[in-house]
Order: C-alpha cells, then structure tokens, then sequence
C-alpha cells in the first residue's frame, strides 16, 4: 500500500554515518526518518541530542521524525524544533503534563506526536485527539532496536484507530516491525512504521541496496 509510509529509525545505522546512512535510506525509498532521542533516564540507553539532530537535518529530504525518549520533556522542545524536527513525539508516560508538552510542540511550529509504552492504555489519549498530528504505538519496550514485537499492541492500534475517527492523525508504529509484523499493525490501522534492525540489516553506506530489499520486504 503507497499510503503507507516507512520510517526506517537511525538508531541502527552506522552513528559515524549518520549524514550518509539518512541520504542512503531516502534513497533506497525511506519515506520518513526516524530519530531516537534517549536520555537515560526515561529509557535505559543514551543516544544523541538536538545538536545531532540539527547536523542530520541537511542531509534529510524528507520528514525528520523525532521520537524523544526524555525526561523532563519540556526544557527541549524548543531545541529539537529549531534543530529541524518536523514532528516531535513525546511520551505520555514521560511527566504528568502532557497536554502543556503536546500545546508546546505545536507552538514551537512542529506537527505534535504523543507516544505510548507497552504498558499505557488507549484511553490514555482520549483527551488529545483533537491536538495531535501522530499517535506513536510502542511494540517494544522503547530502549533498544532489535527487541522482539509485542502482539498486544495490535488491539491497541485498533482501538486507536476508531477513537480518531476520522481525524487526520497518524498511528506510528515502533518496534520490532518485520514484514511478518508489519501487516498485522497495518491492518488495525497504522500507517507509519518504524523500523530499525529490519531495514539496515544486511547493508552499509558503501552497500546500501539491501537497504531498498529490506524497505520493500516490509
Ligand atoms: C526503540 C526505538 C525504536 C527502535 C526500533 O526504543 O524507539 O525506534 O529503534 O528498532 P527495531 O525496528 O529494531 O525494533
Ligand atoms: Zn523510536
């Protein structure tokens, strides 16, 4: 389905690369790229900042994704939008003022995602709907690629999916998206997959064909 849109996430890629290794994923036919900011903190791993974020930003044609992995959110929302950031998504889980982070997104001029662990209900963003641009549905316990896909969040995407009606929003999918996986999450109404180990599996910046493979099988 062309409407559906992948998001391969740089946290696989080569870090030493990432310039090359986001002109190599667009173009082998990434529709988006997904960046993974942790903290270690929020999540058991540290990555990279809004300073990486800006340096990745030239070589980036299309829609830059942000996904913080933060805590406290708020402080940096300003950051990561003038390093570039299209949508920024923060986690509902991440503080107790979600509302004000989503109302700040927005205000810092970036389309504004919310995003969900595992454990963090549907429900959770009944009160949002009419505020957001993306919905992103962890399918993995958000810290590491390569963790194997959470089958019950596929319920979750479904309920997502007639909660917005039909509100513009996007359901993102993140964590262990295979092209086993990738159709289950589909068919309950996502339409943006994240996918890290799946794509960049098998090729390199000197070698990035697989790359294309990867994105097509899924
Ligand atoms: C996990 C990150 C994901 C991760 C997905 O915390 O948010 O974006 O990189 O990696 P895979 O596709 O390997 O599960
Ligand atoms: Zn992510």
């Amino acid at each position: 389905d062309r409407s559906i849109k992948i998001a391969p996430s740089i946290l696989s890629a080569d870090f030493a690369n990432f310039g090359l290794e986001c002109e190599a994923i667009e173009a082998e036919g990434a529709d988006w790229v997904h960046v993974d900011v942790m903290d270690g903190h929020f999540v058991p791993n540290i990555t990279f900042g809004p300073s990486t974020c800006k340096a990745i930003r030239p070589h980036v044609k299309g829609v830059m994704d942000v996904h913080l992995m933060i805590a406290p959110v708020d402080p940096y929302i300003e950051a990561f939008a003038e390093a570039g950031a299209d949508v920024i998504s923060a986690h509902i889980e991440a503080g107790p003022h979600i509302h004000r982070t989503v109302q700040a997104i927005r205000a810092a001029g970036a389309k504004a995602g919310v995003a969900l662990n595992p454990g963090t209900p549907a429900e959770s963003v009944e009160y949002l709907l009419d505020m957001v641009d993306l919905i992103c549905v962890m399918t993995v316990n958000p810290g590491f690629g390569g963790q194997k896909f959470i089958h019950s969040q596929v319920e979750k995407v479904r309920k997502l999916r007639a909660m917005i009606g039909d509100r513009p929003i996007h359901i993102e999918i993140d964590g262990g998206v295979t092209p086993e996986t990738a159709p289950l999450v589909v068919k309950a109404g996502a339409d943006v997959l994240v996918a890290g180990s799946a794509v960049f599996k098998g090729g390199s910046v000197q070698n990035p064909a697989p790359y294309g493979e990867n994105i097509r099988a899924i």
